[in-house]
């Protein structure tokens, strides 16, 4: 995971422009808010993805690249002052703190952008109309059908009781979508797998994809802002519905153990029991920030 997560930061530092390049600013905010940070949780799913359909590594950083520019984008925007108002992220000033606001949303706008950039100009498989394929799924994951959609609900949903079937709605398109967008994106990197193993692979990255929402809500209620390096207890602070709030912390526990059994069990018929998918999912359930 670590040479995983180094070979990320690696190329993201590649594709990003130099902070010398004019517009410097814009260019500097850009890469404090994507570089240097973060558990690179959806490349390090992309790339154990794409190892299992024994897909040409070097070809799938752009797609690492891509998730995480689209996740760094999201969490640029979620903290800006018209969305959730957070003053720490990744243990550091947000971008609007430590730059302005204009500039934290146009390096959401540019991250976004990049990200598309960059998994149109490289060669992700040696069928076209795939590589299409792989960018419209980033597309429809990233846009108002995924995660846009789901912070529209989440802005929306401030103060009010959700059902618990409204909140798994919320998560898994906030959250939920993009991380299952980076698994299906890595599997399609290589060579093509049966409907059914297709079909498993799915079904553990929908449940890793609802489960990450789930530990989040609850390191969100649990944990100490240095341990997080994001500002801890801000959820009831701001009044969102969340699993902890909907559930209760035992609950939440024990839905997010479920959701880690049903993952694991998903990856049962993959070669080799999807190892290294099975690690990054013990991460993520067990994870503690
Ligand atoms: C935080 O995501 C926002 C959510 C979608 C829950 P991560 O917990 O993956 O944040 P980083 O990338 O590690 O900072
Ligand atoms: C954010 O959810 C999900 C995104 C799409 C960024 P949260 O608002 O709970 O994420 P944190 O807790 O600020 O990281
Ligand atoms: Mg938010
Ligand atoms: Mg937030
Ligand atoms: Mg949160």
């Amino acid at each position: 995971m670590l040479e995983r997560q180094s070979m990320v930061e690696a190329a993201l530092n590649a594709v990003l422009p130099a902070s010398g390049h004019a517009p410097g600013g814009l260019h500097s905010a850009m890469r404090y808010a994507a570089l240097g940070g973060g558990k690179r949780i959806r490349p390090l799913l992309a790339y154990a993805a794409a190892e299992l359909v024994n897909a040409d590594m070097s070809r799938v950083d752009a797609v690492a690249c891509a998730v995480e520019l689209v996740h760094a984008y999201s969490l640029v925007h979620d903290d800006m002052p018209c969305m959730d108002d957070d003053n720490l992220r990744r243990g550091k000033p947000t971008v609007h703190v430590a730059y302005d606001e204009a500039t934290a949303l146009l390096v959401g706008d540019s991250l976004q952008s990049l990200a598309f950039q960059v998994l149109s100009e490289t060669v992700l498989c040696d069928d076209a109309a795939q590589q299409l394929r792989i960018v419209k799924m980033l597309a429809v994951a990233s846009g108002s059908l995924g995660m846009a959609g789901g912070q529209a609900i989440d802005l929306d949903s401030v103060g009010k009781n959700l059902s618990l079937p409204e909140l798994e709605f919320m998560h898994v398109h906030k959250t939920g979508a993009l991380i299952r967008a980076s698994v299906q994106i890595g599997a399609m990197c290589g060579e093509r797998i049966d409907e059914a193993d297709q079909d498993s692979l799915d079904r553990f990255a929908k449940l890793a994809g609802l489960g990450f929402q789930v530990i989040d809500d609850l390191l969100d209620a649990e944990s100490s802002t240095a341990t997080l390096g994001k500002t801890a207890g801000k959820d009831a602070i701001d009044n969102k519905p969340t699993y902890v709030s909907v559930l209760g912390i035992d609950r939440s526990r024990d839905l997010a153990q479920e959701l880690c059994d049903n993952s694991m069990r998903a990856l049962d018929r993959l070669p080799a029991g999807g190892a290294r998918l099975r690690d990054i999912a013990d991460f993520i359930f067990h994870r503690k920030f």
